[in-house]
């Protein structure tokens, strides 16, 4: 039985494969809404849509597998039509942080590339102002206390993502520092301070990027655009 939480994860990422027409390429986000859009959009498959994802992490490439949704890659395709992505926050511009789930990098990528981004998450991910939720930051290994106190001059907390005991590492093979502001009154100026750090390789906050966010809550859905 899903707990309430997920049930709006599964209702925003479901109602989300209705956006997908045969033929399109699509971005595949990352995160567990992600994973029921994804269920959708194999039904689709097996129905004879003619779709090609792009993954945005190792992980969403395998239950591509799993759901029989034929990939393809940046050597093959020069845009994508649709992305479908979740978020950690989401502010009432529909600026977003993301990296929870350590895939900034390439979500980033593959969002930057397409034609209209979608999110889907749950109502608790809306907010007024972003910042709650530390910020990810995906940093590269070498030097990484050096880059972690270069940060902190920005008014945070970093601490340095562990899994099971061990610094986690990124599908790219990077650290992620997660930043802990006050608040992100200003995230394009944060974002731009961040990236001209040396040792930084990119940031969860992800902005003027989204289109539309589809919000699983208890009445069901709720489109914000
Ligand atoms: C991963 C992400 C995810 O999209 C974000 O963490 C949301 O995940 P979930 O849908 O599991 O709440 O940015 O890097």
């Amino acid at each position: 039985m899903l707990k309430e939480i997920d049930t709006y994860k599964k209702i925003s990422g479901e109602r989300a494969a209705e956006f997908i027409e045969d033929g399109m390429i699509i971005g595949l986000g990352s995160g567990s809404t992600v994973y029921w859009m994804m269920k959708r959009l194999g039904d689709l498959v097996a129905k004879g849509f003619k779709i090609q994802g792009v993954p945005s992490s190792n992980r969403t490439e395998r239950w591509a597998e799993e759901f029989g949704i034929p990939l393809t890659d940046f050597g093959s395709v020069q845009s994508i039509d649709l992305a479908i992505d979740g978020a950690d926050e989401i502010d009432n511009r529909l600026n977003l942080i993301k990296g929870g789930g350590g895939s900034l990098v390439r979500e980033k990528i593959v969002d930057a590339l397409a034609d209209k981004l979608i999110i889907i998450a749950d109502e608790s991910k809306m907010v007024t102002t972003l910042g709650n939720f530390p910020l990810p930051v995906e940093v590269v290994p070498f030097g990484w206390e050096v880059t972690a106190r270069n940060i902190t001059q920005l008014g945070c907390t970093p601490t340095i993502r562990q899994k099971n005991g061990e610094i986690f590492v990124s599908d790219n093979g990077n650290y992620i520092l997660d930043c802990q502001f006050s608040d992100i009154s200003n995230p394009k100026q944060l974002h731009s301070s961040l990236k001209s750090l040396v040792g930084v390789v990119e940031t969860g906050l992800f902005i003027d990027m989204a289109e539309l966010v589809i919000v699983g809550c208890n009445e069901g859905v709720s489109i914000v655009k």
